[in-house]
Order: structure tokens, then sequence, then C-alpha cells
């Protein structure tokens, strides 16, 4: 059952932990990218699809456990969840506050949350095949998607501009803390993919639905912060400004985007082979929020 696979770059292979961080949201201001609602609220879309979409994941991985019979990609697996768990409710902390500054996102997270539960979830299918097909669908979704979150969390630990432009601190954080987990723990979806089916069709198919959904809500999600913004008297997203925001350093690249995807549909793809684990985790030991939370954690705060 499982395929062929390209080997992993050993040196990029670290023990996940998941650093139980927190933030504070009241000096965050609504264009957190001074000057630039564009790219700010481009990069919001984060905090709409992930609190949604990383409890899925967890949701997919405590059914898939039974099928792993590796001992290290177990570990990994559960040192995944720990870590997506986190990610999630981060980012869901931070819609009070968008909230607070006039962007009330219920209306778009009321139909995530219904594309992740419903859509996405556990279908009443009878025990057997049916069932293992849609687990195993749901399985390659999540590498496909973890290609990208992988992709964008390299991107902010090396967006300079965003510091250059005076971007808050607080939400840099955040994003960089998050990044770096992705960047550390980006070969496990993957693996778990191939280690429990790996077909290559299945990834082309996964890959085309997820990169085309992604496409679909981001562009969504971006309109709809742009539309809703209290000091924005005609907020408009298109895909020229994106184009020009990823050319100034801003927001990623569109042909750093498009590059990344003949990358994972190559059979010689392997996640390890993309990003720096070392940089991920020389971020995740300077970041304030992981700090504080190891400090909390051995109690020496
Ligand atoms: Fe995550
Ligand atoms: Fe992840």
């Amino acid at each position: 059952m499982s395929n062929t696979q390209p080997a992993p770059v050993a040196s990029q292979r670290t023990q996940l932990k998941a650093r139980k961080v927190s933030f504070a949201w009241e000096k965050t201001p609504l264009h957190w990218v001074p000057g630039d609602p564009f790219a700010t609220h481009t990069i919001n879309v984060l905090h709409l699809l992930l609190p949604a979409g990383e409890r899925w994941f967890i949701h997919v991985y405590r059914q898939v456990l039974p099928y792993i019979h590796d001992e290290q990609l177990r570990q990994d697996v559960i040192g995944f969840i720990g870590q997506e768990a986190v990610h999630s409710q981060a980012h869901d902390d931070v819609l009070p506050r968008l909230k607070q500054l006039g962007l009330d996102p219920t209306p778009y997270t009321a139909q995530v949350d219904w594309l992740f539960e419903k859509l996405l979830g556990d279908r009443t299918l009878p025990p057997g095949r049916a069932r293992k097909w849609w687990l195993m669908e749901r399985v390659a979704t999540i590498a496909a998607i973890e290609h990208y979150t992988a992709f964008l969390g390299d991107w902010v630990l090396n967006a300079d501009e965003l510091d250059r432009r005076g971007a808050d601190p607080t939400m840099l954080d955040l994003l960089r803390w998050h990044g770096a987990e992705e960047v550390e723990h980006r070969s496990v979806a993957f693996d778990v993919f191939m280690h429990v089916d790996g077909g290559y069709r299945r990834r082309v198919r996964t890959w085309a639905a997820a990169f085309a959904a992604l496409l679909f809500l981001w562009q969504r999600g971006t309109r709809f912060f742009m539309e809703n913004d209290p000091s924005l008297l005609h907020g408009k997203a298109s895909f020229k400004e994106f184009y020009i925001s990823g050319r100034r350093g801003t927001l990623p690249a569109t042909g750093d985007l498009l590059r990344s995807i003949p990358r994972y549909l190559s059979h010689a793809y392997h996640p390890s082979q993309e990003g720096s684990t070392a940089q991920a985790v020389d971020y995740l030991a300077h970041s304030p929020a992981a700090t504080a939370a190891e400090a909390r954690m051995t109690g020496t705060s």
C-alpha cells in the first residue's frame, strides 16, 4: 500500500513540541502593516481560515493514528497535533480584537466552520472501503495544504519588508512563531500521506482541490475585510494589488507561489527539501511569545 518515497533530508528533522504561547492584542492597530490595508487584510485571512482548518487537521489525524505503524512517525503526528491545537487557538484569539476594531468576522467564519465541519467532516459512511477512502482523501488534502503553510511560514520568516514598514511586533511574532512551527513540522503531513496511501493520482487530485479552494477562500476573505473595513470608503481587493504587494515584499510573490506548484507535484518532492529547520528553530529560540511560554513551562518567569 505505501508508495516509494523520496528520502527526507535528515538534517531537517527535529523533535516537535507544542509551545503554549499567548499574545496581548490591546495595542495592535487595525492596519497592523502601517498604511497598507490590503497587505494587512490579505494576511488577516489566516485568522479566519486557520482556527477551523487546523481543528479539522486534528480531527482527521486522530482517526488516522491507528493506520500508522511507524513509531517515529506516530510521535511526529502527536507533536503535530499538539502544535496545530495551539495555532488554531492563537488565531482564534485575534478575532475579538478585530471585532473591537470594527471588523466582525462572524459572517465569514460561520461559512468556514461549515466547510470544515460539514463538507469536509465525517460523512455517514458505512465502516469499510468508503469510510477509508474518505479518510485518505482528507489525509492527502492536509498534505497539500501543509505544503502551503510551510511555504507561507518560510515566507514570513524572511519577510524583512514587514519589519522595514514597522509592522506590529505582536502580529509579526504570532505569524513568525506559527510560521516557524509550520517549517519545523512541514514533513509530517506528507510523510503520513505517503505512509498510509501515497497514490500519485490522489496527490494531484487533492492538490488541485485544495489549491482552488484556498484561492477562492483567500480572495473572498480579503474582499470581505476590505469591504467591511470601517476606515475605508471603497475598499477593494484585486489580483493586481496582490501582484504588486508581492513585488514589494509585503506579501508572497506570485512567481514564488506559481513555482511551488510543480515542486509539490514532482515525483522527487519531499517537504524537507524546502525551507530551513535551523532558521525556524533559531526564530523560536528568540520569539518573545515562545520564550515566554518556555519560561512559564519551566517556572522561570
Ligand atoms: Fe499550523
Ligand atoms: Fe501545520
